[in-house]
C-alpha cells in the first residue's frame, strides 16, 4: 500500500517536477512511478498510482492535494453547490480517462506475473473528505449530517456508491486484475451506525462488481469491531490492520470463505530490522498453512520509512512463504 509514496527516491524525483494531481493526470508519469515502485520494492502486485479523490475532482468538485492530504475548495454541508448532480453526471471514460489509461499502460509495462490492483475510495471515506473539507480526527461534521440530515446523507452516499461502482468497473474494463475499496475511515463508526448509514452503500458496490472475474478487496482501518457487519458485503478479500490478530479476524469473517490481507503495523518499519523480522514472522506463523493470506501492511507506508527496510521485508515474506 502506498507503494510510490514519499519515501522512494524514484517517486521524489518525479514529484520534484510535478504536483500529485499532475502526476495522476499524466498517464505516462503515473504509470512510470507505479512500475518503478513495484519493481524497486520487488512486491508481488502493483497498485496504480492515483488518489481516492480523483473521481470527485473529475466530477467537477474543486480540490487540491496538499501536504497532509486532500483539501476541498468548498466543503459540502448541503446540496447548495449541486454536489449530488455533479456525482450523478460522472462518466469515468470522460471524467477520469487518465486513470484508465494509466491502468492500461501499467498492465503493458509490467511483467505478466505481476497483477495490477485498481482502487477507489468508499462512499463513507469520500463523503468524510467532502464534508470535513480535509482529513479529520473526529468526523464531527460528517456524523452530524449523517444523523440529522438523513435525506441528504442517503442521496449523497447513494450517488457516491454509483460513482464508485462505475469507476471500478471502468478500471476492470481497462484491464486491472483486482479492485480494492478503501474504506479508510469507516472504523470511526459504531457497528449500529455502520449498519444503518454505510453498509447498504458498500454492499451495492460489491454486488455490482460480482462475477467480473476480479477479486474484490475491502480495506478498512480500525475495523475490528465492524468485521461482522463488513462480512455482509460478501467481498472476496478483507484488509485488516494490526489492531486484531489475523486468526481472530478470520474467525469473524468466516474461516474458509474469504481471504485476508494484512496486517503488519507500518510503524514497525521505522524501528530496527530485528523487530520488523520478529513481528513479520509472528504474522506469517499465525496463518501458516492457510490459503488466502495476502501479506501486507495494515495501512499505508509512512513517509519517513527507509525503503531498504521495505525491500528486506518483501524478501523475507517471499523467502518464508515460497518454500
Ligand atoms: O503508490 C502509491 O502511493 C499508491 C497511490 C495512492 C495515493 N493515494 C497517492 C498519494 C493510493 C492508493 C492513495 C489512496 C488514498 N489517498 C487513500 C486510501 C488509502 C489510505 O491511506 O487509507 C486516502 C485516504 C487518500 C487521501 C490522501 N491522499 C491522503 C490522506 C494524503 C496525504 C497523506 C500521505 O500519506 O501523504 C494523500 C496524498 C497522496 N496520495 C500522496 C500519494 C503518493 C502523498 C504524496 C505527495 O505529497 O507527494
Amino acid at each position: 500500500m502506498r507503494q510510490a509514496g514519499r519515501y522512494l527516491e524514484s517517486y521524489r524525483k518525479v514529484r520534484a517536477q510535478h504536483d500529485v494531481l499532475e502526476i495522476c493526470k499524466t498517464p505516462k508519469l503515473a504509470a512510470q512511478v507505479t512500475v518503478e515502485a513495484a519493481q524497486e520494492l520487488g512486491v508481488d502486485a502493483a497498485i496504480i498510482f492515483a488518489d481516492i479523490m480523483l473521481p470527485l475532482e473529475g466530477a467537477g468538485i474543486g480540490l487540491k492535494i496538499v501536504d497532509g492530504g486532500p483539501q476541498i475548495d468548498k466543503p459540502v454541508r448541503n446540496n447548495d453547490n449541486k454536489v449530488v448532480e455533479k456525482l450523478e453526471s460522472f462518466v469515468p471514460e470522460e471524467d477520469v480517462p487518465y486513470v484508465l489509461e494509466t491502468a492500461r499502460l501499467v498492465k503493458s509495462n509490467l511483467d505478466d506475473g505481476i497483477p495490477v490492483i485498481g482502487f477507489s475510495g468508499a462512499p463513507f471515506t469520500l463523503a468524510s473528505y467532502l464534508i470535513e473539507g480535509g482529513p479529520s480526527r473526529d468526523f464531527t461534521e460528517t456524523k452530524r449530517i449523517m444523523y440529522d440530515q438523513s435525506e441528504f446523507w442517503n442521496s449523497l452516499l447513494s450517488h457516491l456508491s454509483n460513482m464508485v461502482s462505475s469507476y471500478l468497473l471502468a478500471q476492470v474494463h481497462a484491464g486491472v486484475d483486482a479492485v480494492q475499496l478503501f474504506d479508510s475511515w469507516s472504523g470511526c463508526l459504531s457497528p449500529v451506525d455502520y449498519e444503518e448509514f454505510v453498509l447498504p452503500y458498500t454492499k451495492r458496490i460489491f454486488q455490482q462488481l460480482e462475477g467480473r472475474g476480479v477479486p474484490r478487496i475491502h480495506f478498512g482501518v480500525g475495523t475490528a469491531g465492524l468485521l461482522d457487519d463488513m462480512r455482509e458485503t460478501e467481498s472476496d478479500v478483507y484488509g485488516v490492520d494490526w489492531r486484531i490478530p489475523l486468526d481472530e479476524a478470520w474467525k469473524i469473517l468466516g474461516d474458509d470463505k474469504v481471504a485476508i490481507q494484512g496486517n503488519l503495523d507500518p510503524a514497525t518499519l521505522l524501528s530496527n530490522w530485528t523487530l520488523v523480522e520478529s513481528r513479520t514472522t509472528e504474522i506469517l506463523s499465525s496463518v501458516k498453512g492457510r490459503r488466502g493470506h495476502v501479506f501486507n501492511l495494515g495501512h499505508g507506508v509512512l513517509p519517513s520509512t527507509d525503503p531498504l527496510q521495505l525491500k528486506k521485508l518483501v524478501r523475507l515474506v517471499q523467502r518464508t512463504t515460497r518454500r
